[in-house]
């Protein structure tokens, strides 16, 4: 169970119309008072900000959409966040997208392009700009006085797919990889910084986008019964898992990919 104050700084949540809804969510239960969300579909966006309004009024919110793929978005919307709360703290990069089925002698240039643009390469500009701010601030103390301070803390989300594949998905699995690699490489450079970087890879989880197209839903099904839980996991037990590896309960958790998944990959 997480102990009470451990998030006193600023939350930043990318993909807040989607699971980063949970995300964001759970930080303002947790007791966060200053949270940043962002996500392309500024309907989905605006949602997030009501019900997280209505149920946790303590709960500052910064609200500025765009585009995580385009490599003057997340420059300029960490300098606003700064500009409002004054640091970034909790970093949790959920935006991405899945990819339409296809071989790799099937997909397009473009649709690679588009995948890897906004999951690897989207993912890398946000945690680039919020370590950038997260090495200049001074550090905040452990929610325990005989641990470290911590200057940051980033979790990006890859997904179970980025260490096992699936059929007709060669671009979204090495995008998530990708965020794997990159996760560890970030971590080992941003040590010395007291800064932690680690991703959770989810396993097949019910978001309202898989639940509300049919077809999407009868194809990621049987994906959902191959794990030993037999069951899709919920937006929130991802959420849980990152709020985890933000906080300093997770002070001594560096570089890792935390698999949130039923089992899927123990299989
Ligand atoms: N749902 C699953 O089963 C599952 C499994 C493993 C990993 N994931 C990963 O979890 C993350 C969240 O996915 P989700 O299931 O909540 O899907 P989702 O589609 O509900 O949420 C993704 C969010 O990212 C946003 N987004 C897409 N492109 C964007 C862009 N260019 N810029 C900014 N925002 C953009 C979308 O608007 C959406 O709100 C993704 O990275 C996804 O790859 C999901």
């Amino acid at each position: 169970m997480l102990v009470k104050g451990l998030f006193p700084g600023v939350a930043v949540v990318t993909g807040a119309g989607g699971t980063g809804a949970a995300v964001a969510r759970a930080f303002a239960m947790a007791g966060c008072e200053r949270i940043a969300i962002t996500d392309l579909n500024e309907k989905t966006l605006q949602q997030t900000k009501e019900a997280i309004a209505i149920t946790y009024p303590h709960a500052k919110l910064l609200v500025h959409p765009g585009n995580v793929a385009d490599d003057q978005f997340a420059e300029s919307f960490i300098a606003k966040v700064v500009k409002a709360f004054g640091r970034v703290d909790y970093a949790v990069n959920c935006a991405g997208v899945l990819g339409i089925p296809m071989r790799s002698d099937e997909t397009s240039l473009a649709e690679f392009d588009r995948v890897n643009n906004i999951n690897y390469r989207g993912c890398w500009l946000s945690s680039r700009a919020q370590l950038t701010q997260m090495i200049a601030q001074d550090p905040l103390p452990s929610h325990d006085p005989s641990r470290p301070a911590q200057r940051g803390a980033v979790v990006n989300i890859a997904s179970q797919l980025g260490i096992v594949s699936r059929p007709n998905a060669p671009a979204y699995c090495a995008s998530k990889s990708a965020i794997i690699g990159m996760t560890r490489a970030d971590a080992i450079d941003y040590s010395k910084d007291g800064i932690r970087v680690n991703c959770v890879c989810p396993g097949v989880i019910e978001t309202p986008l898989i639940m509300e197209k049919i077809e999407v839903r009868e194809a990621i099904t049987p994906a959902a019964q191959i794990a030993p839980m037999q069951r899709m996991g919920k937006p929130a037990e991802v959420a849980d898992a990152a709020l985890f590896l933000c906080s300093t309960q997770a002070s001594f958790v560096q570089g890792h990919a935390m698999v949130v998944d039923g089992g899927y990959i123990t299989v």
